[in-house]
């Protein structure tokens, strides 16, 4: 029976070490964290993700600085906000939460935060960086789930890692972050053949497709890891993920639940992101 890796708990340990993190930068050189989170529009799954970011800043003592702008906000005004938050010297992250109104350039808007409070780190200049192996921000999905594997023990080094799903925010950035720990990736997407087949030889698979359950528990080889990024609804409302969980449990060595697995991470990269950011403004 493979070991169920808990995102929940690995989240809140770190949460508690960067609190102390934050302390020690508020004591020793009067600088507070700040983030600053700026929603277009009114996407419900959108408004409870901020309200959940906003909520973790707390936590560990990090300032929110909200922006919830309406949905007819023009992409002009939206880029003279971010233009005042580059500026501004108590923000240390700046997020735009996606997706944005269909009248907003998604790119255009990502290219005018400052590549140094770019905690999402979509900028493509942090795209560059970690593409060459010199990152300064993290996306901060992949990187919780890269945590997750360091976490719980698992060799990279040398591994058979495949990666299912080639988006900017989840797929790409995660084959970089394994190339980086040395392990051989395959990143595989919908148009690639054979996918069971090269999931059966892999030592570490992560799912990021959003499809529910569509990687059944047979495909693994024996021992496998897996790192789910999937969250997925059922027709009965419960959630799941791109893994077919109970399937893939007996089989593999250890795998990630949804919920309580990669979701506590992300969160907590972004807070973890917003600190090295204000760490860097120490003299
Ligand atoms: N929407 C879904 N995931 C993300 C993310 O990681 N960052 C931002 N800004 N928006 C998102």
């Amino acid at each position: 029976m493979g070991k169920i890796i808990d995102g929940k708990e690995i989240a809140r340990q770190i949460r508690l070490q960067l609190r102390e993190e934050v302390q020690t930068l508020v004591a020793e050189h009067g600088i507070t964290p700040g983030l600053a989170v700026i929603l277009v529009g009114s996407n419900p799954a959108s408004q409870v993700y901020v309200r959940m970011k906003k909520q973790a800043c707390a936590e560990v003592g990090i300032t929110s600085f909200s922006h919830e702008l309406p949905a007819e906000t023009s992409e002009g005004a939206l880029l003279s906000l971010i233009d005042t938050l580059n500026n501004h010297p108590s923000v240390h992250g700046i997020l735009v939460q996606l997706p944005q109104p269909a009248h907003i350039h998604p790119q255009r808007v990502l290219e005018a935060i400052s590549p140094d409070k770019d905690v999402d780190g979509f900028h493509p200049r942090n795209v560059g960086l970690l593409a060459i192996g010199a990152p300064l921000f993290r996306p901060c999905t992949p990187w919780g789930c890269l945590v997750l594997l360091q976490t719980s023990g698992i060799q990279l080094d040398g591994q058979q890692a495949v990666v299912v799903g080639r988006s900017n925010i989840v797929g790409k950035p995660m084959a970089l972050l394994l190339l980086a720990e040395q392990a051989t990736v395959t990143l595989c997407h919908s148009h690639t053949r054979h996918l069971a087949e090269l999931i059966a030889g892999a030592d570490i698979v992560v799912a990021a497709i959003g499809r529910a359950e569509m990687i059944r528990g047979d495909w693994f080889k024996p021992g496998a890891v897996v790192i789910d990024v999937g969250m997925n609804r059922r027709a009965d409302g419960t959630l799941c993920g791109d893994v077919a969980f109970a399937e893939a449990l007996p089989r593999v060595a250890a795998i990630t639940p949804v919920p309580g697995g990669v979701g506590p991470m992300t969160i907590t990269m972004l807070l973890k992101n917003t600190v090295i950011g204000a760490g860097r403004c120490v003299a």
